[in-house]
């Protein structure tokens, strides 16, 4: 499968060759020039110097003709800016929200996902913004790029043309894991997005890292697929599998597979201490993560999770205690 583009894709990249084609040509009469005047021009050929006391007709020629071909540069980049900040009324909105270090799409009807889905051939609208810090939203195939700031909604638009997925990347530097802060545009028949759209799960089946490749045949039963399903949108809707992961693998922060039962080295107050990993311990980890900071972790800040209600912060720790 070719990688998808946009409507601006060729109209981009026919006044990104333009203006190569010029400079190429720019450079390689300067340099003819430039040959031709030291063989010329040289102390045997041409001993006593002569000054030259101005030429209109030069001077004319040396400002009008590089003035048309600039000129022309700016009312094409100027054309191709214009089209690209005019979002044509009939768009599908889409919203963005950048953070530490992920993107999340929030439809009109209430749908969320870690992908964009969007319909082919049909203007799609982002208006984003971020929870945190300054990200850009960048999509190389389809040449949009825009940057997302916190407290401000910015946007862009584009028309797929053809179907597929392409790569999505943060274009500022934001932290630690800016370079992993990637997703994906997937481009769907219209028929194919609207089954999605309008479907009954409230997430495609990639939106939730799903966790049935993490080990599921010793999770331990009693907690159902139910319950599980809801604790991973808590973790995900709060950002927390941005540093850890549930299948022992290294990341920002330690894994919570495992993590029930074990015996913890933490920092409190500058004290080394060890402490039982029960439930009162991982409730306290969620809540006031500074207080109790784990060895070899000591470095990295987490966001106290201050804010869940006790039913989603028990999930939490009953789904944190079912990763064996
Ligand atoms: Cu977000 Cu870099």
């Amino acid at each position: 499968m070719t990688t998808p583009v946009s409507s601006f894709t060729e109209t981009f990249d026919a006044i990104f060759l333009a203006i190569v084609i010029f400079s190429v040509i720019t450079l390689l009469l300067i340099t003819a020039f430039m040959v031709y005047f030291v063989i010329r021009y040289n102390r045997k050929r041409h001993p006593r110097a002569e000054p030259i006391h101005g030429n209109t007709t030069l001077e004319i020629i040396w400002t009008v003709i590089p003035l048309l071909i600039v000129s022309g540069m700016f009312y094409y980049g100027y054309e191709g800016f214009r089209y690209l900040r005019e979002v044509p009324e009939d768009a599908f909105s889409v919203n963005v929200v950048g953070r530490m270090w992920d993107w999340t799409f929030q439809y009109e009807n209430g749908k969320t996902s870690d992908k964009l889905y969007v319909p082919l051939d049909r203007n799609v609208k982002l208006s984003m913004t971020s929870l945190d810090v300054n990200h850009s939203f960048f999509i190389p195939a389809f040449r949009v790029k825009e940057d997302v700031v916190p407290g401000r909604t910015t946007y862009l638009w584009f028309k797929p043309q053809t179907v597929g997925p392409a790569d999505v990347f943060c274009a500022e530097y934001c932290g630690q894991r800016h370079a992993y802060m990637l997703s994906e545009v997937v481009v769907l028949e219209p028929e194919v997005f609207e089954r999605w759209y309008t479907g009954e799960e409230t997430a495609p089946p990639a939106a939730v890292p799903s966790a049935t490749d993490a080990a599921p045949a010793r999770e331990v039963t009693g907690f159902t697929e139910d319950q599980r399903e809801r604790a991973r949108k808590v973790l995900w809707d709060n950002g927390c599998f941005s540093c850890h992961t549930t299948d022992g693998s290294e990341n920002l922060g330690p894994s919570l597979k495992g993590l029930y039962g074990q015996d913890r080295y933490v920092l409190v107050d500058g004290q080394e201490r060890v402490i039982p990993a029960d439930g009162d311990y991982l409730r306290r980890a969620i809540v006031d993560p500074d207080a109790e900071l784990v060895k070899g972790y000591d470095g990295v800040i987490m966001p106290p999770a201050d804010d869940l209600d006790p039913e989603e912060l028990n999930l939490i720790i009953e789904y944190i205690k079912s990763l064996r």
